[in-house]
């Protein structure tokens, strides 16, 4: 039995990116599946919060799981499953709803991004967008999760979630696990090869600077062609100065297992940069891309997976979410 219990996620809300694999998914199959009792969701109900089309849901989300099992995550090993097969999560999330408070919901940056450009295209911003945190914080908490592995990007919402965690435990009893971010050392946030001071993200509009999982060889090599380099020659790891190479030097050690810094004496041109990037991150996603196709032929197969992994994280949910409504005044079912 393992004492380290790990849970993380990923939106069904576009293609997944070169950004989730090295950022979030890449540590989840090499390191955290294999020493510790791990949960991996297709966080569905996330996706719920902005606009979206009901059927593309429903196919991102069974690709996700396709693409998180070619990965490499093993049902052995692990629990995959999707989070609206699981009534706890939306349980829980009410109570810490009632725990948190409208300002520091409000202070998040990923509410504050998507809200003002949902609200420059004219629509309405969803309260689901607002509330997202409290449902973030009930999956992890749900689990009494002791680490949460996750790219830059999410760190704000896990550290409002030890803050619920702790808020909750004073104010009714000791009820959950305080969780902890954890963040690899390179490519905690990749970013856009055409945009290189915005994140590469999956659900962003123009796909050209954005390397999906599943894109072709060819495809990625000419995104990683095109991608936008800085002014001047100097191939050097400068995040502020020099965005465009300091991206393609995490991406390229972060597919090498070695560091940016190490790698930036190597290089007398940015196309010879970019073209060993392209190589490394083709080579990389092959054996991903290869499984995929093999898994994508027998969706029975990932259907019982999610199915097992679904009674699984139903099983470990329970108990801390029943212990979660009686601390806070309900009264039991008679
Ligand atoms: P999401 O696509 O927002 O569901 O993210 C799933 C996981 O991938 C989260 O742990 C994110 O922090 C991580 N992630 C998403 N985009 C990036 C990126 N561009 N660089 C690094 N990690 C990322
Ligand atoms: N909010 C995360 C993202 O956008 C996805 C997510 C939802 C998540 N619930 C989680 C990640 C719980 C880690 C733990 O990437």
């Amino acid at each position: 039995m393992y004492t380290t219990r790990i849970f993380s996620g990923v939106k069904p809300t576009g293609h997944l990116t070169l950004g989730n694999y090295l950022g979030a998914i890449r540590r989840w199959v090499d390191v955290d599946q294999h020493r510790s009792d791990a949960l991996f969701c297709v966080v569905d109900l996330h996706a719920l919060t902005v606009d979206h089309d009901p059927g593309r849901v429903r196919r991102l989300s069974r690709q996700a799981a396709t693409l998180l099992l070619a990965a490499g995550l093993e049902p052995e090993l692990c629990t995959l499953f999707v989070q609206s097969h699981v009534d706890e999560h939306a349980r829980l999330s009410y109570l810490l709803e009632c725990v948190a408070t409208d300002g520091e919901m409000r202070r998040m940056i990923q509410y504050r991004e998507k809200a003002g450009r949902e609200r420059e295209r004219g629509g309405g911003v969803r309260l689901s967008l607002l509330t997202y945190p409290a449902l973030m914080a009930a999956d992890i908490l749900a689990y009494r999760a002791d680490e949460v592995p996750v790219g830059e990007d999410q760190r704000q919402h896990v550290e409002l979630s030890r803050d619920l965690a702790v808020r909750f435990n004073q104010r009714y009893g000791q009820t959950f696990t305080v969780p902890r971010a954890t963040q690899p050392t390179v490519a905690a946030r990749v970013m856009d090869l055409q945009d290189p001071k915005s994140k590469m993200g999956k659900s962003h509009d123009s796909g050209s600077g954005i390397v999906y999982l599943l894109d072709e060889p060819e495809v990625i090599e000419k995104k990683f062609l095109r991608g936008v380099t800085d002014s001047g020659f100097d191939v050097s790891y400068d995040q502020e100065a020099r965005p465009g190479v300091s991206n393609l030097l995490e991406i390229l050690a972060s597919c090498e297992g070695t560091t940016p810094q190490e790698l930036s004496g190597e290089f007398s041109s940015y196309a010879a940069l970019k073209r060993r990037t392209a190589d490394a991150v083709v080579q990389l996603l092959k054996p991903v891309q290869e499984r995929h196709r093999e898994l994508a032929a027998d969706p029975g197969h990932v259907d019982a997976v999610l199915r097992k992994g679904a009674e699984r994280a139903r099983e470990r949910a329970k108990p801390t979410v029943d212990a979660a409504y009686r601390a806070i005044g309900l009264l039991p079912p008679m």
